[in-house]
């Protein structure tokens, strides 16, 4: 091989063989509780459709809709030409619905936490992130070329004795709200405490927690009741939105300094406006329809109740990521091929997404899920525990 990439055989050959090898299959369906999988149905626990609309006729209806109105795609750069009306309605009804002056949108997650961290960081500057934080906010840190300090998880003493020992000319902390392979919640309220004490901006990461935590499903923040406290919520729409893409939510200021900086939003074609059209229907069913938060939530506490009575202890969480955590990687992966012969679903996280020797199932639960759903899972559970 050309290059010096004559490892690599070996390199995958080793992955394989610690039990760390990913493979992808393929959906030949369409996302929901019932999937179809390399040819086989299965009943899934493994995706982030928390409240069921990824296939909801009437955002599916919307999304057709959008694209017969603006076309399959938008052309080009927001900056360009490609900011169309339906990008901008998307943009206004987020900002209303999180209590923002601005919201700006991204073509991803991963997009937007580069973007606002790289246009809001640089030399000179430091980032105070959760040590369990995303891949894509610990990447915007590298990127930016601030300072990345990282704390121990959820342990504000642990911030606090690393922000009171590094200065940097502007300082932020990045936490995710709802930590997405743990399912735990980062504590706002005495974040925001130490963003006061150490004179530090708060940016929020809550890709888990939009849509689903909060009376309203506005999120983290509505749940923990911290609001204007943060400065800025980075939120999803590829998870409990059910579509794609993403936004960042600030004051005017924030938001037209990241639409002059932000490259992930300068330099990339706009989302296709279909795509927005869906999202806004999925935002109107969001706030209409709480009883779907509502089963979510009993579906959580039918699971959390019927794992503790077989013994088995899933990580501490309200959230729809139900983790359990088994240790080692292969652990985690014989479990997933043991349920997944029973029918059943769920991915085994092996690291590096999760630290060494924290290897788990993370279940996922949706509203569309019904309690017969959860008891089967259960059931296949304590099988798998026994054998
Ligand atoms: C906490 C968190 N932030 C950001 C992202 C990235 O979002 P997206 O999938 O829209 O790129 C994800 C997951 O994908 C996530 O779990």
């Amino acid at each position: 091989m050309r290059g010096g990439f004559g490892a690599l055989p070996d390199a995958l050959a080793s992955r394989r063989a610690e039990g760390l090898y990913r493979n992808r299959g393929v959906l030949e369906s369409a996302q929901g509780p019932r999937v179809r999988l390399d040819g086989v149905e299965l009943l899934s626990f493994c995706s982030n459709d928390y409240l069921g609309l990824a296939n909801d006729p009437r955002v599916v209806a919307a999304f057709r809709e959008g694209a017969a109105r603006w076309g399959a795609g938008s052309g080009a750069s927001h900056l360009v030409s490609g900011h169309m009306g339906v990008h901008h309605a998307l943009e206004e009804a987020l900002a209303a619905f999180t209590g923002r002056e601005r919201a700006l949108l991204f073509s991803s997650g991963y997009a937007a936490n580069l973007g606002v961290v790289g246009a809001l960081l640089d030399k000179g500057d430091v980032v105070f992130e959760d040590r369990l934080n995303h891949a894509s906010l610990i990447d915007a840190a590298q990127l930016s070329g601030a300072r990345l300090q990282r704390f121990l998880h959820n342990d504000v003493s642990s911030l606090d004795t690393h922000a009171a020992r590094i200065g940097g000319r502007r300082r932020m902390v990045a936490v995710d709200g709802v930590f997405s392979m743990d399912g735990d919640e980062a504590p706002l309220a005495a974040l925001a405490d130490a963003c006061d004490r150490h004179d530090t901006l708060l940016l929020v990461d809550d890709a888990h927690g939009f849509g689903v935590l909060g009376a309203s499903g506005a999120g983290s923040l509505e749940a923990q009741g911290v609001g204007a406290r943060v400065e800025l919520l980075m939120g999803t729409l590829g998870k409990a939105l059910g579509t794609a893409g993403a936004f960042v939510a600030g004051d005017a200021t924030f938001i037209e300094t990241l639409v002059q900086h932000a490259r992930t939003y300068i330099y990339t074609t706009a989302l296709p406006p279909a795509v927005a059209a869906a999202a806004l229907e999925s935002l109107r069913i969001v706030q209409e329809e709480g009883w779907r938060r509502e089963r979510l939530g009993s579906l959580v506490l039918r699971l959390r109740a019927g794992a503790e009575a077989l013994g088995l202890s899933l990580l501490p969480s309200r959230s729809p990521i139900q983790p359990l955590v088994l240790g080692d990687a292969g652990r985690a992966l014989a479990w997933a091929q043991a349920l997944r012969k029973r029918g059943i679903l769920v991915p085994a996280i092996r690291p590096p997404t999760v630290p060494r020797g924290s290897a788990r199932l993370r279940i996922t639960l949706s509203a569309a899920h019904e309690n017969a759903d959860v008891d089967r899972l259960l059931e296949a559970l304590a099988e798998v525990a026994r054998a």
